[in-house]
């Protein structure tokens, strides 16, 4: 599957654009077990214009992690589009625009979300952005604002006429935020629009090799996007290919295996950081990690590890857990 020239291989698996998760460390991370493709978190186009140095950073890529898009998000179109002129400076492989974000900070001032209570205004800033930078500009959004308005199918056209090279559909609405679960049958319904010719990226609870290898054989996208599941499992990437190759599981991983794979994070995280915040950051994919699900009398333990502010500490709880339940 190709996006403009970018080849993505065969049924590509994408790593989802994150606020506060798809750092430069995760995002290398799960690139190595498999994601064909990453994207930064959603970079807000007002701050970027205003040279605020924290949402610069945001911009920072690097080779190994190619091919990768970086996401803006906005809700005028003059500031996108210098927003997309900075952003094709620090030479992404890709400029996808946010149009799904449905946090009130956000969807409520008119953006990510909330542009899907205005389409003209959303397809004026597509197009004006797409005219204005020479890389592939991409968009993700979701099927449309609320049970009453899933526009999807007739936007996606509208999106494609804009000049863009792809689209991600999150299949819910912004009325559901993360609630419910996903509706892939709109997706498919825009993949089968004999009218789109760009790449349809579905998004939204694929959370197993298994729902990946549906998802693309039920709906007929042209590739998959991940979010949420990979949160303390970034070796999701490495499930999911090797199903979706072989049609067989992966052996099981051993535990051992992934929690040298989950301190592996820590330390890249800190490393990014600093030990506190890097340790804050990383207590997301802890609390989410399947390692830990299910163990006996864990409670406490779990407890320790959500709380631990150095790497000693949080390294004692480890060796502690491995100790008590993954001893060899
Ligand atoms: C913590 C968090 C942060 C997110 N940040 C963004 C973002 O910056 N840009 C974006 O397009 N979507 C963002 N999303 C939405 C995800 O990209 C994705 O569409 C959604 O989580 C559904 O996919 P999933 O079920 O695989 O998680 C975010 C989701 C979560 C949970």
């Amino acid at each position: 599957m190709k996006i403009a020239n970018i080849d993505l291989g065969e049924r590509p698996v994408l790593l989802a654009p994150m606020e506060d998760v798809t750092d430069p460390a995760f995002r290398l991370m799960c690139k190595r077990f498999g994601a064909d493709m990453v994207y930064t978190e959603f970079v807000s186009a007002d701050a970027l214009i205003r040279s605020v140095s924290k949402t610069e950073q945001k911009l920072n890529i690097s080779d190994e992690e190619r091919p990768v898009a970086i996401q803006i998000y906005g809700r005028d179109t003059a500031t996108m589009v210098e927003a997309a002129k900075i952003v094709e400076q620090a030479r992404p492989d890709i400029l996808d625009l946010n149009f799904g974000c449905p946090v009130k900070r956000v969807a409520g001032k008119g953006a990510g979300a909330g542009m899907l209570q205005n389409i003209p205004l959303m397809l004026e800033i597509t197009r004006s952005v797409v005219d204005a930078v020479k890389i592939p500009v991409t968009v993700k959004t979701r099927l449309g604002w609320d049970a009453d308005h899933k526009i999807i199918v007739s936007l996606a056209e509208q999106l494609q006429d804009c000049g863009i090279s792809a689209l991600t559909i999150h299949g819910r609405t912004r009325a559901q935020m993360y609630t419910g679960e996903a509706d892939w049958t709109l997706i498919g319904e825009v993949k089968k629009n004999p009218r789109m010719h760009i790449p349809i990226i579905g998004n939204g609870d694929v959370t197993t090799p298994q729902r990946a290898r549906e998802c693309f054989e039920q709906y007929g996208v042209d590739a998959i996007m991940i979010g949420r599941a990979s949160f303390g499992r970034p070796w999701i990437f490495k499930e999911v290919k090797h199903y979706l190759e072989t049609g067989e599981e992966l052996p099981a991983l051993t535990p051992q295996w992934c929690m040298d794979v989950l301190r592996q994070e820590v330390e890249d995280s800190v490393n990014l950081l600093d030990e506190r915040r890097g340790i804050l950051h990383v207590r997301r994919h802890l609390a989410a990690s399947p390692v830990f699900k299910g163990l006996p009398n864990f409670r406490d333990t779990r407890i320790a590890m959500l709380r631990a502010e150095t790497k000693d500490e949080l390294y004692r709880t480890f060796n502690d857990i491995r100790q008590r339940f993954f001893p060899g």
